[in-house]
């Protein structure tokens, strides 16, 4: 059972399932603890408690830059990038900027849960379209585009994570990104890329990310070092063209915010231009790729056939699909009874109902043993609603 301090909600002595960040035990603290130190013996040391430069600070966008051009053979250069804070802060930022309460805006089915939120609170038209095996369904993206057109309400701007997405951990196929930048430029919408698990792969090769796909044009990627580093830096990137990035940086908040977060942004930098971070990096898929093997396995082991889930080529998380006559809600009270806790699917939908036979699995938080007892629980909790949901239908009969 997990007594450790607990972040985002998470129940004292509970396994909770549902913990979307990196288990302690793969945070680099000793090294960062290094950098630290060694910045604190800098003489100059007294800028870093000052505001920065708005774009962010030179050495990592810098060194940023250098990492897309060399891993990713992407043009890129100091004025398509900046810094900010974490990447849920640039989807706030972006959402403010293209769009206006009222806007359309095209969303996945499921998405990320807080982003949801963000539009919400800007008070945006969400328009969901179901994603299956290879991402978006684009045929439908296409009907609900001329739909929308008719009604001159086209969309600002499509938002998607498209590797390992949270919550299903399914990636976007090659070909419906190549057919999504063309739907982008033949209704003019521009593409949000939230790629905040592209670290955490188990395989070798990605599909070309939007932003390659599209030249730069109309895209704007954001990265983050919550998933590879740690989360408690609040220190994330956004890539777009130069112009973009210019207006974002003149927004008022960063004019006068002084740049994102300098002094965590200066530890982060020197941790990334040390070799460190992308050695952690490596280290960190196999860690993350044995434990979702383990997670796997747990429910190969646990589940009844009628259930179903994805098998993630990278990411935090596993979506699972209850059989046809358990609902999430009842598994929730069952499941908290045996003191395990998952997200419900509901809350990463637009219509909420959609994902009423839904849950969402993390395998990055909790300890390996809770991860294996906790979904054998859950495999069990799954049998006893069915057999409840069973019995109250013969009683009805
Ligand atoms: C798709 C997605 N975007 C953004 C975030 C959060 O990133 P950050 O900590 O950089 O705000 C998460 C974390 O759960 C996520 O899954």
């Amino acid at each position: 059972m997990d007594s450790r301090p607990s972040p985002q909600g998470v129940v004292a002595g509970s396994i909770p399932l549902f913990a979307g960040h990196p288990a302690h035990e793969l945070l680099p603290i000793a090294a960062v603890r290094e950098i630290v130190d060694s910045i604190w013996a800098q003489a100059d040391r007294t800028r870093l408690f000052n505001y920065g430069d708005e774009q962010g600070n030179r050495q990592l966008i810098d060194f940023l830059a250098a990492r897309l051009q060399r891993s990713e053979n992407l043009a890129v250069c100091r004025e398509n990038v900046m810094i900010i804070g974490g990447s849920t802060w640039g989807v706030d930022m972006i959402t403010h900027h293209l769009a206006e309460p009222g806007d359309t805006i095209l969303v996945d089915a499921p998405s990320y849960r807080d982003a949801l939120h963000i539009f919400r609170d800007a008070k945006l038209d969400v328009e969901s379209i179901a994603i299956g095996a290879g991402g978006v369904a684009v045929d439908e993206m296409e009907r609900r585009l001329r739909d929308l057109a008719s009604r001159g309400r086209l969309p600002k701007f499509y938002y998607v994570v498209p590797n390992f997405q949270n919550p299903t951990g399914i990636t976007l196929s090659r070909e419906r990104r190549q057919a999504i930048v063309d739907l982008s430029k033949a209704y003019g919408f521009a593409i949000v890329e939230d790629d905040v698990y592209r670290d955490i792969r188990f395989v070798d090769d990605l599909p070309p990310s939007f932003y390659a796909s599209s030249r730069g044009e109309n895209v704007l990627r954001l990265g983050t070092f919550s998933k590879t580093l740690a989360p408690g830096l609040r220190i994330g990137w956004l890539i777009g063209s130069a112009e973009t990035v210019e207006r974002f940086v003149s927004s008022g908040m960063l004019r006068m915010g002084g740049g994102a977060n300098p002094f965590t942004a200066a530890i982060v930098a020197d941790y990334c231009s040390s070799g460190r971070w992308e050695e952690h990096v490596v280290w960190l898929r196999n860690q993350y790729k044995y434990r979702r093997d383990c997670a796997l396995a747990a429910l190969d082991a646990a589940m009844p056939h009628s259930a179903q889930w994805t098998r993630p080529d990278g990411g935090y998380f596993i979506w699972l699909r209850l059989p046809e006559n358990v609902t999430v809600d009842e598994l929730e009270g069952l499941a908290k009874a045996e003191n395990v806790y998952f997200a419900s699917g509901k809350g990463f939908f637009v219509h909420p109902e959609e994902g009423a036979h839904h849950l969402r699995l993390s395998f990055s938080y909790v300890p390996l043993e809770d991860l294996k007892s906790g979904i054998a629980i859950l495999g069990r909790v799954v049998q006893t609603a069915r057999r409840q949901r069973k019995a109250s239908r013969a009683r009805r009969k």
